[in-house]
């Protein structure tokens, strides 16, 4: 970085502690604009961007086909109120339910709105379905399901929860992959359990299929709620369209954001329709949520995710690189252990992975490190191997300076 850099991006720092929130433990770059898997900071230095706007930018940047949907919509109608019919919502909504599961869509305008929701869809069920004291949700420590009082009440990372008390009641905990600890949990009180089919923030950890099986299990004998968040791991992310396909297990109700609407703020809840059916006028709604620009946006996410089979391109890609660094347990000391579905890929080490994530943006990748010891990629869908070759020698030497 030239002295000229430090001083324009220093400029905008300053700007910025003058005026904002300090909610972001941001890194020290202004990026000014991208192109599929590369970004341009503001002094135009070239990243690979392997972390997407955190598992957003699902086709990389500036996809020809979002910029035109956008466009062309912009040009159009931006925003229309919920209380009239949305054309391009409906179609973004049957392309979701036609490659999930029989369903019915509500939509959102993030990740934590979309979980807000879909509690609260648990309660309301739960109302017209079990008697009063039945109204607690069995979520997972180390998950994250958003930053809302409900969702960081539902969040199994104290981090999350501290200084926010009186958390929400009306959850609790169990460790993530405990079957006994899960049915050990059920009892006449629990109405739905929620979890993520990978925990993302919490480290990139896959749930177990006997896990999963378990959860089916407990469904099927107490007439329970399955409730996935799939916020960061649905729409291609695992290699599946969506990840309960890896364990055949379907929810009752599952949540979608991130790359939802190609980079535009979007959310969506899917429920069975007989699930669904409890939210009535009143019940639910958002002034913004799956607008016509959004929806725009989705519709066109949806199309080419689905349509160029992105999913089945992630998995073949994430195993081949699975494989690769699942070498680098031998050969470098500081990695530990590979946790990977699809382009969902955690590199464990032994220590702090912060110093490592400076260097390689340094050297023009941007990654991140989460959970403090977990070097995460979430490079986009229809990342080059080129561009895949590149991160991973920039990776394996910085990974090895530390070793
Ligand atoms: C699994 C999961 N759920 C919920 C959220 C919250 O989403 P948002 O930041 O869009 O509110 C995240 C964000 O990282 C997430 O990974």
């Amino acid at each position: 970085m030239s002295n000229d850099t430090q001083t324009q991006t220093q400029q905008w720092i300053d700007r910025y502690e003058a005026v904002m929130w300090n909610t972001f433990g941001r890194r020290r770059i202004a990026l000014a604009k991208g192109l599929g898997s590369r970004v341009w900071d503001l002094e135009g230095n070239e990243y690979l961007d392997f972390l997407t706007g955190i598992a957003v930018n699902n086709l990389g940047h500036c996809h020809p086909r979002i910029v035109e949907a956008i466009r062309k919509q912009a040009e159009t109608l931006i925003h229309c109120t919920n209380l009239y019919y949305i054309p391009a919502q409906i179609e973004w909504a049957e392309l979701l339910v036609n490659h999930a599961f029989p369903s019915r869509v509500f939509f959102s305008n993030s990740g934590a709105e979309a979980n807000e929701g879909m509690i609260k869809l648990a309660r309301k069920y739960a109302n017209a379905h079990f008697k009063p004291e039945r109204r607690t949700i069995v979520c997972c420590r180390n998950s994250f399901h958003g930053r809302t009082l409900a969702t960081l009440s539902a969040t199994g990372q104290e981090k999350v929860q501290k200084g926010f008390e009186p958390l929400m009641p009306g959850f609790k905990f169990v460790d993530f992959n405990d079957c006994d600890g899960m049915r050990n949990a059920i009892d006449d009180q629990v109405c739905a359990i929620l979890v993520e089919p990978v925990q993302g923030e919490g480290g990139v950890y896959p749930a177990t299929q006997s896990f999963m099986d378990t959860l089916a299990d407990l469904r099927e004998k107490h007439g329970l709620l399955l409730l996935f968040d799939e916020v960061q791991t649905g729409l291609g992310r695992t290699g599946k369209n969506f990840s309960y396909e890896h364990f055949g297990v379907i929810p009752d109700a599952l949540t979608l954001a991130k790359p939802l609407a190609g980079g535009l703020a979007a959310g969506a809840i899917l429920a069975k329709p007989e699930v669904a059916e409890v939210m009535q006028p009143g019940s639910h709604g958002s002034t913004i949520a799956g607008n016509p620009l959004a929806a725009a946006a989705g519709k066109a996410y949806c199309e080419i995710l689905f349509g160029d089979k992105l999913a089945d391109r992630a998995a073949k890609v994430g195993a081949e690189v699975a494989k690769e660094l699942r070498t680098w347990i031998d050969e470098i000391p500081a990695v530990t252990e590979i946790r990977a579905l699809g382009l969902m890929i955690g590199i464990q080490l032994d220590r702090p992975g912060g110093a490592i994530v400076e260097r390689c943006e340094k050297r023009g990748l941007l990654v991140n490190c989460t959970n403090n010891t977990v070097i995460r990629l979430l490079p986009p869908l229809n990342v080059s191997k080129e561009d895949f070759r590149q991160a991973l020698d920039i990776l394996r030497e910085e990974i090895k300076k530390e070793s």
